[in-house]
């Protein structure tokens, strides 16, 4: 029996860990602007109603709970890839995954198995990307997307670092709402990357968390559909964590287009999964493949969808209004889209905040837009200003 006494303590996740201490927080007016949860003006992950009227119809039609196939529910998947792609592509592998993490993960370790080496993430990143990759057994490297001084998006670097990748190399795109940052590559940004991306024989991961919290459920999946249009050979991991509010029912897909021999690609994917988690869990993909399939809740889901990203706008512009900070701070702020802010503060005013305001952002400066509601905007405001 194996004592695990050389075992060492691995740091908690640092999202999770701080959630915590803020709900140990006695102070009544604390305010939670870390963890990535979309949250409603009352601070509470909103049950859509889109998602509660698919859950009475399915609970009544009382279906057996048997195992999905390893590859997921067949509604689900057809009616992810219309969303994602616009209509469903030639040629392409989709897996039902576990949220969008395990999407990444089981690309990763899909990609690994074919002689792919090292992938490329933006500078910076959400956290668990790095994880992610080196637990499937990828080298990571880095490629300049943000320039911390003058808070603005590094296209330039960008565009070179990607002009000295070696061939074969994965490059990690997150396609709207970039977690920390909150600042997108423009359409004609995008365009030119597909260019280089095809010279440089790369491949593209697009990362796909929050479509819809951008500019529109549509126009966010824009640049994976001039990728697939343009013929890449590229991965999508897509999730419904955010845009369905369904964070704990894991429900995510992860597709590959362009790819050559598709039954092949399945025959692989589906040994990783079969020897991993076996097969997806059933109830949340019944509830997107509902919602998706029956055109008034689908509707009622773009309509939803727009009430969140209309709330994340009156957010942002409310703390734009209040904030008497830099010139450069404001401008970012209003450049940036989807539940976060980089406030460029380090770790030092990070605390100071939690200290004395009870405010509570990442050690990054992260802050989640939608942990605010109209009545914390001019204290919070205060408090920014004050440790600016
Ligand atoms: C950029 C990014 N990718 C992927 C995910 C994974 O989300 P989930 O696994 O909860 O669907 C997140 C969640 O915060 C994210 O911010």
């Amino acid at each position: 029996m194996p004592s695990f006494d050389k075992i060492t303590l691995l740091p908690e996740d640092p999202i999770f860990s701080l959630y915590s201490t803020f709900q140990n927080d006695p102070r009544p007016h604390k305010v939670n602007l870390a963890i990535g949860i979309y949250q409603d003006e009352s601070g509470r992950v909103p049950l859509l109603e889109c998602v509660r009227q698919a859950e009475e119809a399915i609970v009544k039609s009382a279906q057996p709970k048997s195992y999905l196939p390893i590859d997921g529910h067949p509604e689900m998947i057809r009616e992810t890839l219309e969303l994602v792609y616009g209509s469903i592509p030639d040629n392409t592998v989709s897996m039902q995954v576990l949220g969008g993490t395990s999407g990444l993960r089981v690309g990763a370790e899909f990609l690994k198995s074919q002689g792919l080496t090292t992938i490329f993430l933006p500078e910076p990143s959400w956290p668990n990307h790095i994880q992610i990759f080196e637990h499937a057994g990828l080298s990571i490297a880095f490629y300049p997307y943000y320039d911390a001084v003058s808070q603005s998006l590094d296209f330039s670097g960008l565009r070179a670092s990607v002009l000295t990748m070696p061939p074969d190399s994965i490059l990690l795109l997150q396609v709207c709402c970039h977690n920390p940052t909150g600042m997108d590559l423009t359409l004609s940004q995008w365009q030119e990357l597909e260019g280089l991306i095809k010279q440089k024989r790369l491949f593209p991961f697009f990362d796909f968390a929050y479509q819809g919290f951008g500019k529109g459920i549509e126009e966010d999946a824009e640049p994976v559909r001039l990728f697939a249009r343009q013929g890449h050979p590229m991965m999508v991991s897509s999730s419904f964590s955010k845009n369905f509010g369904l964070y704990g029912e894991r429900v995510g897909l992860l597709s590959i287009v362009n790819a050559g021999n598709i039954h092949k690609i399945a025959s692989h994917m589906k040994v990783l999964i079969r020897s991993s988690y076996s097969n997806p869990p059933r109830h949340g993909a019944s509830l997107v493949a509902e919602v998706l399939k029956t055109p008034e809740l689908k509707k009622m889901w773009a309509r939803e969808v727009l009430g969140m990203r209309q709330r994340l706008s009156d957010m942002r512009q409310g703390l734009l209004t209040r904030l008497k900070g830099k010139d450069r701070l404001l401008n970012a702020l209003s450049q940036q889209q989807g539940l976060f802010f980089l406030s460029g503060l380090d770790s030092g005013k990070v605390r100071r905040l939690r200290d004395d305001f009870a405010l509570y952002l990442l050690e990054n400066g992260r802050l989640n837009i939608a942990g605010l509601n109209p009545g914390d905007l001019d204290r919070v405001a205060k408090a920014l200003d004050s440790v600016l």
